[in-house]
């Protein structure tokens, strides 16, 4: 009986470190592939392979799509009225979390592998690092649904774009997908708001 107790104490620590958030390391913000070369070379391709990113690209990664360039925090990406309102839910073959832009961390969501659950394109459900992006209704409080609609379509596109540039300059498959499962992505981590697009990141094959 005791060797139980013990085994499920042990289980429980082990589940708890699991589902710590996650510090990442500083962003690279400086060097990079010159702005125009990445211009020249972006493009969407539909196919990468399994293998997963180093932290210091997911650090990257996440900074370039929306991270704080500015002390008052204001993001790489432009927001209508400074809103702010586009989050980003990294799903990973093990687990789903929330990167939080202010702390340079990942908030963990969920254990687990949902990306066969979030889009219907089998390559972005192998994807390493398959990124929703969501609007938070929270954000958009004082907005009606015709502002909401026009700003949120607006803002995640610059996010987007971001994300394009970073892999460009990284060496990185990319593509952003609207054909998703917004209803199952909203049920399964039950935020106020809209799923809106979904990127795939990943080396190539
Ligand atoms: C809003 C938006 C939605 C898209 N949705 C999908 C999608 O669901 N699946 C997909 O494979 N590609 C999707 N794409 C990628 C486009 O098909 C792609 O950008 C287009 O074919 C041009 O190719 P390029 O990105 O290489 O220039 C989407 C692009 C945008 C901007």
């Amino acid at each position: 009986m005791k060797r139980y107790l013990l085994l499920f104490v042990f289980l429980l620590i082990g589940q708890l470190v699991v589902a710590q958030d996650k510090q990442l390391p500083a962003p690279r913000t400086e060097g990079g592939m010159p702005l125009m070369e990445a211009l020249k070379n972006r493009k969407s391709v539909r196919e990468m392979s399994a293998k997963m990113l180093s932290d210091q690209q997911l650090a990257d990664l996440l900074w370039a799509a929306n991270g704080v360039n500015r002390p008052d925090g204001r993001r790489t990406a432009p927001s209508a009225m400074n809103c702010r309102e586009i989050e980003i839910y990294v799903y990973t073959a093990g687990a789903v979390w929330l990167y939080q832009p202010e702390q340079n961390s990942l908030r963990h969501v969920l254990n687990g592998d949902f990306r066969a659950e979030a889009v219907m394109q089998d390559f972005a459900k192998e994807a390493p690092v398959l990124l929703v992006f969501v609007s938070n209704y929270e954000k958009m409080a004082r907005m009606n649904e015709q502002q909401r609609s026009f700003f949120e379509a607006t803002d995640v596109g610059y996010v987007s774009q971001n994300v394009y540039l970073y892999c460009t300059q990284e060496g990185l498959n990319t593509v952003v997908m609207a054909y998703i499962r917004q209803e199952d992505i909203k049920k399964r981590l039950g935020f106020n708001g809209r799923a809106l697009l979904a990127q795939a990141v990943g080396y190539a094959k």
